[in-house]
């Protein structure tokens, strides 16, 4: 299987990839603040190692705002190397009683204000996120997405995704413009989803789940770590050589605020699993 996919059919990325959103916080979206030159550090070793595709979003920040990931992201990058994507989401608004979601009149807010973070004049891909953790079953997508596509139509967006969605989502979705890619929360340990990720090979839709190493670098199954040990590596590691073997349109994006599990995440990619290990993983 190849190591590296192609978003779109024109951004050609390296399967395993890095998730942003624990840089400014290890508890994700408005935790305590973690060291911003940590994080800056941990970009630039991400690019070193063959990262070049890195999901973000302008709500990733540290309680209070003191850390932001975007941020983060143009001032360790800035200017971008060649060939690195930038994924990003928008839909959610972040307020003082925490987060709702946004109508399709704050979408070209959000874009903008991502544009302005990351220092782009056009982002590479970006996911209208319309669930919190699960998907929010019949409820309509087609006036965000519509209104998404338009962002695209006017050029400031290449490709378009979308994030905690369902099947019907994603054909709803489907029906307005191209979904290059969708983002929902799948690993070892938790494996719905299987009607997208068979709508994804059938198209060549990238499917990015998050939560690739189960969220907190351990899965609540015994079956990784008893791979790992066979293998004497890590749970996540194997949780990431899973997603891989999984299938080819699987993109892993795990994240982290450490440059130690960075290089051991991104070691993962050299894993074979074997089929005795396939069979113990199902
Ligand atoms: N669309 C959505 O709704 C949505 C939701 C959540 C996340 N996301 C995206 O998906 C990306 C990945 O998800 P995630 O970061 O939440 O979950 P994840 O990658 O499964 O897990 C990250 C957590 O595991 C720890 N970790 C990572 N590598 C490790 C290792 N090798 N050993 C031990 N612990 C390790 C991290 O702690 P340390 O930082 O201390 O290493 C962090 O607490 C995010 O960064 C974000 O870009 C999207």
């Amino acid at each position: 299987m190849s190591n590296r996919f192609r978003l779109g059919g024109d951004l050609d990325v390296n399967r395993l990839g890095f998730g942003a959103m624990r840089l400014p916080s290890k508890d994700g979206m408005g935790g305590p603040a973690r060291n911003p030159e940590n994080g800056r550090a941990v970009l630039r070793r991400a690019v070193a190692l063959g990262v070049d595709h890195i999901d973000t979003a302008e709500f990733y920040f540290s309680a209070g705002g003191t850390v932001r990931a975007n941020t983060l992201i143009r001032e360790a990058l800035h200017p971008y190397p060649a060939g690195l994507t930038i994924a990003t989401k928008v839909g959610p608004v972040l307020g003082p009683d925490g987060i709702s979601h946004g109508t399709a009149a704050d979408l070209r807010g959000q874009v903008e204000a991502n544009l302005e973070s990351l220092g782009l004049d056009r982002l590479d891909l970006v996911y209208l996120r319309i669930g919190l953790m699960e998907p929010p079953h019949g409820e309509s997508l087609a006036e965000r997405f519509e209104a998404l596509a338009a962002l695209r139509e006017e050029g400031l967006i290449r490709h378009l995704g979308v994030s905690n969605i369902d099947a019907a989502h994603l054909a709803e979705a489907r029906a307005i413009a191209p979904v290059t890619a969708v983002q929902n929360q799948f690993h070892a340990a938790r494996r719905g989803d299987a009607d997208i990720l068979a709508a994804c090979e059938e198209s060549g839709i990238a499917f990015v789940p998050f939560f690739p190493v189960g969220g907190g670098g351990e899965f609540e199954d015994a079956r990784p770590a008893k791979v790992a040990a066979r293998h004497g590596v890590t749970v996540p590691q194997i949780g990431l050589a899973w997603l891989l073997a999984s299938s080819p349109v699987t993109l892993a994006i795990p994240g982290t605020g450490s440059v130690s599990h960075l290089e051991e995440n991104m070691a993962a990619a050299a894993i074979t699993l074997t089929e005795e290990d396939l069979a113990d993983l199902a």
